[in-house]
């Protein structure tokens, strides 16, 4: 007998900000599980990279400029997805930008505005239009989905001179947790991931500086700063019926940071 829940074959998983960091760590897990995939980010070229990089995995990869913060674009963007692979089944809202500020009296509307735009509206819209495909496909009797929103520890740990961010994260915690309880009818899970201090381009400017290495990384347990790889067996645990029964949670990917 074997256990056979994490191949992902003939299902599809798309992933916001999939071209890159944690985003397309989940993205290479997934196809090498068997799901096809589809990327949605702003850069094309940066799109095409990740596509030519999954190429030996053999599943279909639809790449897609999505702006997530134009509603349209993502609208537009899940009707071309649709078209292009038949189907969604997982969905990682990943896609998102933090800005830093020295102080929060000095952070500027422009950035707060910013920062709403891509993690709080682009959620909203990636999970409304996938959780919209959800239901009209179980309406034609094949239910079920994985609802994830890539939140941060920021959101529930003090994020001094990033409280823009921090809300963003908060929110997208709770508007994961309202759609737990709406589309449980329809066999739809959705859950949260909440990573930690994690080696991406978002957090280049840490990873240079010694402040990090010398009083940040060592109060990590593991030791070492997270890889966008980390968070690929979440993606396939979530992405398979192996987590049918999960839902309304918030999953920390820390190294255990926030415990110590
Ligand atoms: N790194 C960390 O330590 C950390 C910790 C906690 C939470 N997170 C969260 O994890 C997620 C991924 O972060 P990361 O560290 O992997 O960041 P990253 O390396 O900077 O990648 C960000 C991704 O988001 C895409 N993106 C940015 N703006 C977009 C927009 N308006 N529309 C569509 N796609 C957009 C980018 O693609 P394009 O460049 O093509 O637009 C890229 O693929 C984010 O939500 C972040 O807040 C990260």
């Amino acid at each position: 007998m074997t256990y056979t829940p994490f191949d992902l074959s003939g299902k599809v998983a798309l992933v916001t900000g999939g071209n890159r960091g944690i985003g397309y760590g989940m993205v290479e897990a997934l196809a090498q599980a068997g799901a096809d995939v589809a990327i949605w980010g702003t850069n094309e070229e940066r799109n095409a990279q990740a596509a030519a990089q999954l190429k030996d995995t053999g599943v279909k990869v639809f790449t897609r400029k999505v702006d997530v913060s134009n509603e349209q674009e993502v609208v537009d963007g899940m009707g071309e997805t649709l078209k292009n692979l038949g189907r969604v089944d997982s969905v990682f809202a990943n896609a998102g930008v933090g800005f830093g500020s020295p102080s929060f009296h000095d952070m500027d509307t422009e950035t707060y505005r910013k920062t709403l735009g891509v993690n709080l509206d682009g959620v909203f819209w990636t999970l409304r239009e996938s959780a919209r495909h959800m239901v009209e496909r179980s309406g034609k009797g094949d239910v079920g989905g994985s609802l994830v929103g890539v939140a941060s520890l920021a959101a529930i740990e003090g994020a001094a001179r990033n409280q823009a961010y921090a809300a963003t994260k908060g929110a997208v915690i709770s508007m994961i947790k309202g759609c737990a309880v709406e589309y449980g009818r329809y066999k739809v899970r959705a859950n949260a991931i909440l990573p930690g201090w994690i080696a991406t381009d978002m957090t280049a400017g840490a990873q240079a500086g010694s402040a990090f290495a010398e009083k940040v990384i060592p109060r990590v347990p593991i030791r070492r700063w997270g890889e966008p790889a980390d968070f690929g067996g979440m993606a396939v645990y979530l992405a398979s019926d192996a987590s049918a029964y999960h839902s309304g949670t918030t999953m920390i990917v820390d190294g255990g940071y926030s415990i110590f």
